[in-house]
């Protein structure tokens, strides 16, 4: 996902105020144990003769997901056992004498305290994400394919071209995204980051022809190269590749499998080879999901942030005038999961290579200082679970309580009454009660902005303001397809947040209330996809969700109208800002040269301030 910090109408804003920021976050240390015991898998696997399990979007969630509170521990595996899962699973594999291949489709940075939380002064973010994406190296990925959050910034894209592509001989795949390097002779060229494509046989001879492509993806740094998927399948490279037949073609991509682009892909095979095999390993929008292109195709997505494990088979049959069958599931990945489809448990489930992860995983967070306890949060704030304004609403505690008390330490102005303003994308994942580290608060705010005011601002005015914010869409757009077209630009750059969050709606009010109520499930994702029967290998209750407006403010000082406040934002709204208190009143004229800075205290330190005093 991309930095989801500013709301769809500000998206000139967003582009300006830039740098890279995450999408993920997990929390490590202690395995919290569940208070209550994991549900296990409704069913074992149907495997079939080509069988290939899937991660995608783990954005450095590699240690699992360890918080206590559901639905967290339905994701609690951390990189380690998922690496003892597919050892056993492999040697299930060799026991029914069938394939099974791993396979990632990509964003394997920004997202959690491995990826984003290197020590101060010390190692640059840039080596910390080559510290923690080589524990992806460790396990026996097939084809791996390259994510918009490989393209953010020149200096990951070139550590992926220079250091991890090498280390998967071959099989690291960037169809239609390139990397400018010195050549030789010190000329600038252009390069695929990995391979474009990659020809192979499995265990039992069966030839794959992969691709690794990713989505019509604007946002790229300076010195990467993106081409549209509408191009890369006229190019002569592209036709070359598909003109021989393999037993199944493999695309493993970041490009979400329905309402994008992989049908360009699967109709220019389809216009050589109309019954061979393709199995599509989709990502980049954070959901489940699965979809037939056609008889002889399949392709799904497995989520994000390692909440997600994904699983297809395919039977594979000579007679070409019957569909091939297929299965698909999604597995939460828990030992409970692995323990139950692996057939293996306690001391016999963990692999000495499974054991190595885990410890070198602990080490590096040790090394990031990611345990450091600002605190201990007294309940759950969630993003969505909670309605906005309530007291377990994070926003709610962000702009009314944290915010408020960490701006106040140390600052002459804090006995002034005061507004203050912040979009809500600047909140990336929920709080859970129990310890809060260094690494939830990356987790939850890693958005480093300025808090700024403007002094002496009528409070009549400054209440104003928050409406405006959030109606500026209403202003601007003036037709259904400016809006269309705005939200396709935003999506070119990155932004799934919108799709994330409307696949999290859809789930609750299809049948949320009734489910929970039952009482016989626990709480997680509730897949409907096109595909035939039920995806979800735990079934589950889906979270309630609440929408949050994309501006959120304090609470209103109780003083008279007429009085002077400081209204106080972040940064990057400054401008807007301006103009709509210049639009809301007519007494003065406000310009950039009224702004100040109300605080060192960045965005992204709220928290951990906050926590400190107030949950210690
Ligand atoms: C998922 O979370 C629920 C609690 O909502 C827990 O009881 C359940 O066992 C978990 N499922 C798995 C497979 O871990
Ligand atoms: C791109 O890379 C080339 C070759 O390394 C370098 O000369 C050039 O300055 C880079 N351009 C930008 C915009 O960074
Ligand atoms: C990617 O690199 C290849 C090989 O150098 C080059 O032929 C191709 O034009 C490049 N593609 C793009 C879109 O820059
Ligand atoms: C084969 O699959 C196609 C597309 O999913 C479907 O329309 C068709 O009915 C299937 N044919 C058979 C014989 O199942
Ligand atoms: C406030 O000031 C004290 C004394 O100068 C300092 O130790 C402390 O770190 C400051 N607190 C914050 C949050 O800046
Ligand atoms: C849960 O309870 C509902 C309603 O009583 C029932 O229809 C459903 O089959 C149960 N589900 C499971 C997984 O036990
Ligand atoms: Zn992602
Ligand atoms: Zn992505």
């Amino acid at each position: 996902m991309f930095r989801n910090r500013a709301p769809l109408l500000s998206f000139l804003l967003l582009c300006i105020s830039s740098g890279v920021h995450a999408c993920g976050d997990h929390e490590h240390g202690k395995r919290a144990l569940p208070s209550s015991p994991l549900t296990s898998p409704s069913r074992p696997l149907e495997w079939g003769d080509i069988n290939i399990l899937h991660t995608t979007d783990t954005h450095g969630w590699l240690l699992g997901h360890q918080k206590a509170s559901f639905p967290e521990p339905n994701y609690s595996g951390d990189f380690g056992d998922f690496s003892s899962f597919v050892s056993h699973m492999k040697t299930i594999a060799l026991e029914k004498d069938v394939d099974l291949l791993l396979v990632d489709s990509g964003d394997i940075h920004d997202g959690t305290g491995l990826t984003d939380g290197h020590p101060p002064g010390g190692i640059n973010a840039h080596d910390a994400s080559s510290l923690s994406t080589k524990f992806l190296m460790q396990l026996p990925y097939d084809v791996m394919a390259i994510g918009n959050h490989e393209l953010y910034t020149y200096a990951n894209t070139l550590d992926m071209h220079t250091n991890f592509a090498p280390q998967l001989k071959g099989r690291y795949l960037s169809s239609n995204a390139n990397i400018t390097v010195p050549d030789k002779h010190g000329k600038p060229i252009s390069v695929p980051v990995g391979e474009r494509f990659a020809k192979f046989r499995t265990r039992k001879g069966r030839r794959i022809t992969a691709f690794g492509v990713l989505f019509d993806f604007t946002g790229n740094d300076k010195n990467t190269t993106t081409q549209r998927v509408s191009d890369m399948v006229k190019e002569k490279w592209f036709r070359y590749a598909i003109m021989e037949e393999p037993d199944v073609f493999l695309l493993v991509g970041h490009m979400p499998v329905s309402e994008d682009n992989w049908p360009l892909v699967v109709d220019a095979i389809r216009a050589v080879h109309p019954t061979t095999p393709i199995m599509t390993f989709g990502g980049h929008s954070h959901i489940r999901d699965c979809i037939q292109y056609d008889g002889h195709s399949m392709g799904i997505q497995s989520g994000r942030y390692m909440e997600t494990i994904g699983w297809m088979s395919a039977k594979l049959s000579i007679k070409q005038e019957k569909n091939t069958t297929f299965s698909r599931r999604y597995l939460d990945p828990n030992r409970v999961t692995y323990e139950y489809h692996a057939g293996r448990s306690g001391a016999k489930f963990d692999t000495y290579m499974g054991k190595k992860i885990t410890r070198g995983l602990k080490a590096l967070a040790q090394r990031f200082n990611l345990d450091f306890l600002f605190g201990t949060t007294p309940r759950d704030y969630t993003l969505s679970q909670a309605p906005y304004p309530s007291e377990n609403s994070l926003h709610s505690l962000y702009i009314e309580e944290a915010t408020p008390g960490a701006l106040s330490i140390n600052n002459t102005r804090a006995d002034i009454p005061r507004l203050l303003i912040s979009n809500s994308g600047l909140l990336r994942f929920d709080v859970y009660s129990g310890p809060f580290t260094k690494n939830d608060q990356l987790s939850a705010s890693p958005f480093a902005d300025r808090w700024l005011y403007i002094p002496n601002v009528k409070l009549s005015v400054a209440n104003q303001v928050l409406n405006s914010l959030n109606q500026v869409g209403e202003e601007h757009r003036r037709s259904l397809e400016e809006e269309e077209e705005r939200a396709k630009e935003l999506y070119a750059k990155g932004e799934i947040d919108a799709k994330f969050k409307s696949w999290l709606e859809e789930m609750d009010k299809r049948n949320g209330p009734e489910r929970r109520a039952a009482g016989n499930l626990t709480l997680g994702y509730v897949t409907e996809d096109s595909c035939p029967g039920t995806g979800d290998d735990t079934l589950h209750a889906p979270l309630p969700y609440h929408r949050v407006p994309d501006f959120i403010q304090s609470r209103a000082p109780d003083i008279s109208p007429d009085s002077p406040i400081d209204l106080i934002f972040v940064d990057f709204i400054e401008k807007q800002l301006v103009g709509i208190l210049n639009r809301l009143q007519t007494d003065r004229a406000y310009a950039s040269s009224d702004v100040q800075e109300y605080s060192k205290i960045l965005t992204n330190e709220v928290l951990g301030v906050y926590a400190q005093g107030a949950w210690n």
